[in-house]
């Protein structure tokens, strides 16, 4: 699983950010072989330590033309917004637009062909890990320069470990460039540089991967299109621990159809479902059809992503009102309590390391969103524990299911004063078994102590709608 990169903690502190030797040369190259001058707009693609912006914000400063803005564009919406922050000064004053951020465009290309001036016009990025992300953001790139009545000289310089680095890079870049070339390295480091936007150069909107299969939707098999654009996870394949989430959520809903209780009332007026870091929208299509009726908000800190659910909603026919997917960090911009269900499969690893703090603020958003009696949805590796971190956070926390590689927790949000479990218990969390458990659901965290039997998810939809 993928991560969001933290912002670099210098940065964030206000302290100078410190150029590696990838940004050293990259800056290097970028003015002896781009040539980046006074007359240069420079456009920063995804800012790994900060060092870019603020040398560029320099140079601008002191150079012959203070009033032309630097363009910093990042696919995180926190990292977008801790730049922001960062450099309120340079934003303020217009000598620095960041993408989304202060009406300034989303969109890469439209950002940079939008930006005005004649001039020619300097990228500096890193080669980013996925060969589709290095793809659209070229494609994005070429297209900007080849928007206007003549084409603007545009040279990406991109940069990257010598280690990283494949043939296959080149390649992707002579897709929209028509001269692309490795430079000289610094230390282990190196810089590709392409030039000369191609007329064949497809432009962003084809560069969807797509892929197809069936998903169990109240117990019947339906064909799924998925797409992925640019460094969304996973691209367009559907993630196994998702699969797995959403077999025992159908599974739990069709149980429940067929419970006499629950006859006739499935899906309630004003059903709030959200997908808390959607990634290609595998379970925003899987809420799409299940609730038809539902208010459904997805969301993710990766504008690929948002891209990509954007593109599987379409694929489907999902789009309709009600349905909305938003750039955003953590949901932030959605209300607290206003969620009857939540579904999360949450990044786990920054970079190889796995870091289970990733998961934290997630939870914690999820627990804002959620009403009383709604219910979070999670899937995390089975190596891992966190049926305690839901039980805290949330409420009552059950298996629900589990398989070799992942496990599948509910949890249903607790009322408002009720304060949780005290002792850091987290009763039955099973070793790893071999198959499926669904319906296995082992002790949970609180119904013991409560003595208060489980809920079936109509129960707990409906509670969590105040029925
Ligand atoms: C493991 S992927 C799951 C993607 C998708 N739900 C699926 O089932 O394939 C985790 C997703 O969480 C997103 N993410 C990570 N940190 C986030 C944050 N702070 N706010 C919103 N989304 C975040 C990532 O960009 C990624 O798309």
């Amino acid at each position: 699983m993928t991560s969001t990169p933290a912002f670099p903690s210098t940065a964030a502190a206000g302290a100078s950010a410190a150029a590696d030797q990838t940004d050293r040369l990259i800056l290097a190259m970028a003015r002896d072989e781009a040539g980046w001058d006074d007359e240069t707009l420079i456009v920063i693609v995804d800012d790994e330590t900060g060092a870019l912006t603020q040398e560029a914000l320099l140079s601008a400063r002191s150079g012959a033309q203070p009033g032309r803005p630097v363009l910093l564009w990042n696919a995180s919406r926190s990292r977008s917004v801790a730049f922001a922050e960062l450099h309120a000064d340079a934003l303020g004053s217009g000598s620095l637009r960041i993408g989304g951020i202060d009406g300034a465009p989303t969109d890469l290309g439209e950002m940079t062909a939008g930006a005005g001036g004649e001039g020619p016009v300097v990228v500096l990025m890193r080669l980013p890990k996925a060969l589709a992300a290095l793809d659209h953001r070229a494609a994005e790139l070429a297209r900007a320069a080849g928007a206007g009545a003549e084409k603007r000289a545009l040279a990406i310089v991109a940069g990257g470990r010598v280690k990283h680095m494949t043939r296959t890079q080149n390649e992707v870049l002579e897709r929209h460039f028509t001269d692309v070339y490795a430079t000289r390295g610094l230390g282990k480091s190196r810089c590709l540089v392409a030039t000369g936007p191609s007329t064949q150069s497809t432009g962003a909107a084809q560069e969807a991967s797509s892929s197809q299969r069936k998903l169990a939707i109240r117990g019947q098999q339906r064909p799924l299109q998925l797409r992925g654009i640019g460094g969304v996870f996973g691209g367009a394949s559907a993630d196994a621990g998702s699969l797995l989430l959403l077999g025992a959520l159908d599974e739990a809903l069709v149980a429940d159809a067929a419970a006499p209780a629950e006859s006739g009332e499935r899906e309630p007026e004003g059903l709030m479902a959200v997908d808390l870091g959607c990634g290609n929208g595998l379970m925003t299509a899987y809420l799409a059809q299940s609730f038809p009726g539902a208010r459904i908000l997805a969301s993710d800190d990766d504008l690929d992503a948002v891209a990509s659910a954007r593109a599987t909603l379409a694929a489907n026919g999902l789009e309709r009102s009600g349905i909305e997917v938003t750039w955003d960090d953590s949901i932030s911009s959605a209300p607290s309590a206003s969620a009857d269900l939540v579904l999360l499969n949450p990044p786990f690893h920054e970079g190889a390391a796995i870091d289970a703090t990733l998961v934290h603020g997630l939870l914690d958003a999820a627990a804002r969103v959620l009403k009383p009696g709604g219910v979070l949805w999670f899937v995390h590796n089975s190596h891992l524990r966190y049926r305690h971190e839901l039980a805290t956070r949330i409420g009552l926390t059950e298996q629900a299911a589990r398989d070799r590689r992942f496990t599948v927790l509910r949890a249903q949000k607790r009322a408002a004063g009720d304060a949780g479990p005290s002792a850091p218990a987290a009763h039955g969390e099973t070793a790893p078994p071999t198959g499926r458990a669904s319906g296995e659901a082992s002790a949970s965290d609180q119904s013991s102590a409560s003595g208060e039997r489980e809920l079936t998810l109509g129960e707990q939809l409906d509670r969590a709608r105040g029925n």
